[in-house]
C-alpha cells in the first residue's frame, strides 16, 4: 500500500499492483511471446499444408481421351480425378465424385457426365449441375497441358 498524498494530494491510500516477476521477463512478456511463437506455429502449419495440396502430377496423355470423352484416373502420389476433354485441346478435371452422395460418376451423355445412381448430371466443360439431385458442382483441379502430358495439381 502506498498513500497518493505525495503525488496527487488525496490521502487515499491506493494499492501497489501486485506483479509476479520472472528474471528477465514480465508475465506479459512471457504472454507476448508465446502467442507470437502460437501464431509462428499456425503460419508454419498453414504454409506446409500449402505447399503439400500444390503436387502436380502427369495424370495421363492428351490421347487417352478423345474429344467430347471423360475418363477417371487414379494416378500414382496422387488422388482419384476426372478428366474431361469437352473441345478439342481443352482438358478439364473434377473430383469424380457426385456431390450428391459421393460415389462416383457413371458415363458421360453429350457434353454431360451422369451419376448412375439417382441421374444427376454436370456439365463436362465447367462441372456445374444440369440436373440434380446434386445440387453444388463437381469440385474443380487445375489442369494443364504440356506437350502430350495432362497433368493435374492436387
Ligand atoms: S449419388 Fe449421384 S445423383 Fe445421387
Amino acid at each position: 500500500m502506498t498513500n497518493c498524498t505525495d503525488v496527487c494530494g488525496s490521502a487515499r491510500a491506493t494499492a501497489a499492483p501486485a506483479e509476479t516477476k520472472t528474471p528477465g521477463f514480465t508475465r506479459r512478456s512471457l504472454l507476448r511471446t508465446a502467442a507470437i511463437g502460437l501464431a509462428a506455429l499456425g503460419m508454419s502449419s498453414v504454409a506446409s499444408t500449402a505447399m503439400a495440396a500444390s503436387k502436380k502430377i502427369t495424370v495421363c496423355k492428351t490421347t487417352a481421351i478423345k474429344v467430347g470423352g471423360a475418363n477417371i484416373f487414379s494416378p500414382k502420389g496422387g488422388l482419384p480425378v476426372l478428366i474431361t476433354h469437352p473441345k478439342a485441346g481443352v482438358f478439364r478435371a473434377f473430383s469424380p465424385y457426385c456431390t450428391h452422395q459421393h460415389v462416383p460418376v457413371g458415363h458421360i451423355e453429350g457434353s454431360n457426365v451422369i451419376c448412375d445412381q439417382h441421374g444427376a448430371s454436370f456439365s463436362t466443360d465447367s462441372g456445374k449441375v444440369n440436373r440434380g439431385p446434386a445440387t453444388t458442382g463437381l469440385p474443380k483441379y487445375t489442369v494443364t497441358v504440356s506437350g502430350t502430358s495432362v497433368i493435374v495439381t492436387f
